[in-house]
């Protein structure tokens, strides 16, 4: 069994490790650095099409709903077009306002997932064009959808999903550079940037991994917490979102996600010496709009020290201003601030690990979760 799982103690700690290579195979075959251009793999959906969208909705449950929201950052500031993320379970229920320029994108690692398999359907129904970004060649999501594109992260094993995020994460970027070709928002030179980013993230997320020990080492400090609450701007919410649900998944410790800005209307009432507070706040040093998020957050950090709380924030390398104020810090490896929340997930998804495995949790089966929810 060991053998299995690569030499690891759990499944969830080698998928942990897989993220660079997850991401090099999401890349793989897909991206033009010469070029300056991104290639999907062929759809049914034709190009006059791609070129007409107005909007995009993107119905998704769990992990993958998490992913759609750092999705529609990307999509409106690459593509300058407006999306909508959905509850899968609400968007089916609902009676949603679709038309023939909608395209309707379904993200889901197993692609079998009866809510959003239900709403592709009803999206198809409805004459949308749908696209499906999925971890599982030849699942329901694959076949049914007008275009696909893989993630390749290789099979996920272990119910807490973190591969597939961040290789989710990664093929919405290349949706995004793809819908700015195709409507002019973006020029070669511009996708040229973007991609020579993307190319140098497996390498970071290997720099960013290194600090698993050090976390481990952490962990000690905050497994016995009742509640932990995880905050992040931008790009970085969907992330302290993410960071919230991995730990309550694994360690059923309470966990919540808030954006850091709406601390003031009600997260603000439960800090106190004992509330762990994770605050997910890298900067793009030089990007103005990423430097006035990174502000606002260093001013959020400064009330929850007021209030006694205990944070730990997650930093890009080099930032001395929040390790100066927090308690702990974790450093990620510097990148643009849309591409942040795929390093900045890595010391979140460990955290919660490591706290799950000394209070002596089951990490790959948490209880009552299953790993693809198949009926409702
Ligand atoms: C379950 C899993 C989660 C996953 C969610 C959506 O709740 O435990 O890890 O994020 O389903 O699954 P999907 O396969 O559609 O991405």
């Amino acid at each position: 069994v060991l053998a299995e799982k690569g030499g690891f103690k759990h499944f969830m700690l080698k998928e942990i490790h897989e993220q660079p290579h997850a991401i090099r195979e999401t890349l793989a075959g897909r991206v033009s650095l010469d070029e300056g251009r991104v290639y999907l793999d062929p759809t049914d959906i034709p190009d006059a099409d791609w070129q007409a969208f107005t909007r995009l909705v993107i119905p998704a449950c769990g992990t993958s709903w998490h992913a759609a929201l750092v999705g529609k950052v990307l999509i409106e500031e690459l593509a300058r077009l407006p999306v909508e993320v959905d509850y899968a379970s609400e968007f089916r229920y609902r009676n949603p306002l679709l038309d023939e320029r909608t395209l309707v994108v379904v993200i889901t690692q197993s692609g079998e997932t009866a809510d959003t398999l239900a709403a592709l359907r009803e999206a198809k129904q409805r004459g949308c064009h749908t696209f499906a970004i999925c971890n599982v060649p030849g699942s329901m999501a694959a076949r049914e959808a007008h275009g696909v594109l893989l993630t390749h992260a290789g099979p996920e094993i272990s119910v807490a999903s973190t591969k597939a995020f961040t290789s989710q994460i990664v093929a919405l970027y290349l949706l995004a550079l793809h819908l700015g070709q195709c409507r002019g928002t973006l020029s070669p030179t511009a996708v040229m940037k973007h991609v020579e980013q993307l190319l140098a993230l497996p390498v970071k997320l290997e720099a960013a991994l290194e600090q698993d020990a050090a976390i481990a080492e952490l962990s000690r400090e905050f497994f016995r917490a009742s509640d932990f609450l995880y905050l992040g701007r931008g790009v970085n919410f969907p992330i302290a979102l993410e960071g919230a649900l991995k730990l309550k998944e694994i360690s059923y410790i309470h966990a919540e996600g808030f954006p850091a800005g709406e601390m003031k209307h009600g997260p603000n009432a439960l800090i106190d010496e004992r509330l762990p507070v994770v605050m997910v706040m890298p900067r793009e040093v030089g990007h103005a709009a990423s430097e006035l998020r990174y502000e606002k957050t260093l001013s959020n950090l400064q009330e929850v020290k007021a209030r006694d709380g205990r944070v730990i924030a997650i930093v890009t390398e080099g930032d001395t201003e929040a390790a100066g104020l927090a308690e702990y810090v974790i450093p990620i490896p510097a990148t643009s601030e849309l591409l942040s929340a795929v390093l900045a997930v890595v010391p979140l998804q460990l955290l919660a690990y490591h706290i799950a495995v000394r209070r002596g949790c089951d990490v790959d089966q948490p209880r009552n979760l299953a790993k693809s929810v198949t009926v409702e």
